[in-house]
């Protein structure tokens, strides 16, 4: 099983980005998360495409991009160009997700689709053969910082059978309130990829701090 760790960049310092990306380079980091928030899918506002291709410009890592807006199939072409080598839309916010999924592929990025903490596994029944990335939300998306929801190793666990069961290649990416307590618990439940933010940006040695992650 992949052991991977994808730093969220909303909680780094934005005065330096450049200083904060040099930093994830040099870095054992596997991916950089890029959360986008619209303020209406969400009840937060982050940032958008200019800072996803300014990003884009000072790291070879691939843009683990996670879009927390509505109607996210109007953006791919936009993120695509922008930088993201993978793109993950939100099930809620995809009345066609079969479509919205087929799109993101045919633009040569990898598709990834984020449940939120009530959302059942069972709703990617019909789509986990066609996706890469399986991305389950352990805090309710909007805000870092806050703190993992418990039930989430279950569904850790629920999209593992189902990725069996299927065949699918896709990989589970688990996002909120993880931090070196419980990462270990995480990965054991199935996870192959950890985003984290705050743990990794408030820490003495963020860079040691990556290393520690994959180290668990
Ligand atoms: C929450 C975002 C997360 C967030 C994770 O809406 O999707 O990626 O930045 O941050 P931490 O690790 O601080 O919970
Ligand atoms: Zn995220």
């Amino acid at each position: 099983m992949s052991k991977l760790v994808s730093p969220s960049i909303l909680s780094a310092d934005f005065g330096n980005l450049q200083k904060e990306i040099d930093m994830l380079n040099r870095s054992r980091a596997d991916w950089i998360h890029l959360d986008i928030m619209d303020g209406v899918f969400v009840p937060n506002i982050s940032f958008g495409l200019p800072v996803v291709k300014a990003v884009s410009k000072l790291t070879a890592k691939p843009l683990d991009v996670h879009l927390m807006i509505v109607n996210p199939e109007k953006y791919a072409e936009k993120f695509c160009k922008a930088g993201a080598s993978i793109l993950t839309v939100q099930y809620e916010a995809c009345v066609h997700l079969h479509g919205t999924v087929q799109h993101i592929k045919s633009l040569g990025m990898k598709a990834g689709v984020a449940l939120n903490p009530h959302t059942p596994v069972s709703s990617v029944e019909n789509i986990i053969g066609d996706i890469d990335l399986l991305l389950i939300m352990s805090v309710n998306p909007g805000f870092g910082g806050q703190t993992f929801i418990a039930r989430s190793t279950d569904k850790i666990r629920q999209a593992g059978d189902l990725i069996t069961r299927s065949g699918s290649g896709a990989l589970i990416e688990v996002d909120g309130g993880i931090y070196l307590e419980n990462a270990g618990a995480i990965y054991s439940a199935g996870a192959d990829v950890l985003v984290s933010g705050n743990a990794v940006f408030s820490a003495a040695n963020p860079q040691d701090y990556i290393a520690k992650l994959k180290e668990i």
